[in-house]
């Protein structure tokens, strides 16, 4: 399948509509050169993110951009995942997989693991199977910081050790060994094998500049930013809570590599690119043998750690807010520090995630006032 539409490539992003995702489809409808098809349950998520993306590519583009196509589908059901794959086969099929969909609480991942297997493992397998069965042959999985567990070495590189700390991290780890495995399946004559990149991210924080697109989670926000930009427009009403002030890192709370969720989403944009190189031409590829298959891991992150607290301060500037907040017990499955060694993406990929602090604060808040009540609200 060579996956062209006219002269578009179709790339099926699982969990479009996620914070992450909607914005990968924003980004690849951005460069004129992708046919966003997503697969999204809605979950945790809203179709009103896809209209979005299309209005922001007719913002940009004019009024034949290209605009992306909605699959309302559950991973877990293997049939209707094949049902979109066999749709496309007419018109020249698929030529890659963005793969996000999952579930991704640290902390819930630990009081309902057998959800985040069948979900995080069991739809990735469903995914798969379909890619097999159409040939589709290029991958770029979202994978997490979460897998490296308690890192020996800050900034972490690659190469350190996998050892989750957390049931999510196990799942996105476990995954990453599942693409491993296919990547190295003997290739009978002729016959190209799955090339896949995987991308670990760190903490992405911001939204689109526009304030058309943002982090709009179903119910309250597990995560911190969108957390601190909901109480700052008086749409979070509980009190904030800072889960522990006794890590081993300069102030006491946990270190995270924040990065703009834009230089995050272009991350996909440069993995499709170095996917598309010909075999024949120096690639991501080339130092791959019959051992490690046509299988690489990235981090995409700032390389910069930042606390707790110092995001609330970041915040606070931001949004004019002035946080209280309690402090509490540990949350399960932190860890004190990830903060990445983005040296290599940069060198392979060309990813640099050059937002600063400020601009992931402004762009959120920008979101976040333009939209109170989410994609829920006019
Ligand atoms: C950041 C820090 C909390 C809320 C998450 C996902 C992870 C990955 C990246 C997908 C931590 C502290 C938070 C609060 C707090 N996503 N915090 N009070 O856990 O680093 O990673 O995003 O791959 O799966 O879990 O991000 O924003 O939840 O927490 O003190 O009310 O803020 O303890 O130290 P995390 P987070």
């Amino acid at each position: 399948a060579n996956g062209h539409s006219n002269e578009l490539k179709r790339v099926v992003v699982t969990g479009g509509l996620g914070y992450i995702g909607s914005h990968v489809v924003v980004s690849l409808l951005l460069t004129g050169q992708y046919q966003p098809i997503v697969i999204d349950n809605c979950h945790n998520s809203y179709p009103e993110a896809l209209n979005r993306c299309a209005e922001i590519a007719r913002d940009e583009l004019g009024p034949d951009a290209p605009q992306p196509i909605l699959h309302n589908v559950d991973l877990r059901d293997a049939e209707a995942v094949e049902g979109v794959f066999s749709e496309y086969d007419s018109v020249g099929g698929i030529w890659a997989v963005i793969h996000l969909a999952a579930l991704k609480a640290v902390g819930e991942s630990g009081e309902i693991p057998l959800s985040y297997y069948r979900v995080n493992v069991g739809g990735s397998i469903s995914l798969f199977e379909s890619m097999a069965k159409h040939n589709v042959q290029n991958l770029v999985f979202s994978s997490s910081a979460t897998v490296y567990g308690v890192p020996e070495v800050i900034p972490i590189p690659e190469t350190t050790h996998i050892d989750a700390a957390s049931c999510y991290g196990r799942t996105k780890a476990m995954v990453e060994d599942i693409i491993r495995d296919l990547c190295k399946i003997p290739k009978k004559d002729g016959q190209s094998s799955l090339r896949a990149v995987s991308v670990r991210y760190f903490n992405p924080a911001g939204a689109h500049p526009s304030g058309k697109l943002g982090e709009e989670p179903r119910g309250k926000p597990g995560n911190l930013l969108p957390l601190l930009a909901q109480m700052a427009i008086g749409r979070e009403k509980s009190a904030l809570k800072i889960f522990g002030t006794d890590f081993p890192t300069p102030d006491g709370t946990c270190v995270r590599d924040y990065l703009h969720i834009m230089d995050l989403a272009y991350g996909h944009v440069l993995s499709l690119n170095a996917l598309a190189v010909p075999p024949t031409q120096k690639n991501i590829f080339s130092n791959c043998d019959a051992e490690t298959g046509s299988f690489r891991a990235f981090n995409l992150g700032k390389g910069k750690g930042m606390s707790v607290l110092n995001m609330i301060d970041a915040m606070r500037k931001a949004t004019g807010y002035d946080y209280k907040y309690e402090i509490v017990g540990r949350r399960r499955g932190d860890v004190p520090d990830l903060t990445a060694d983005p040296s290599l993406a940069e060198k392979e990929l060309g990813f640099v995630a050059n937002k600063n602090l400020e601009e992931m604060c402004r762009d959120l808040w920008n979101f976040q006032t333009r939209h109170p009540n989410g994609y829920g609200s006019p």
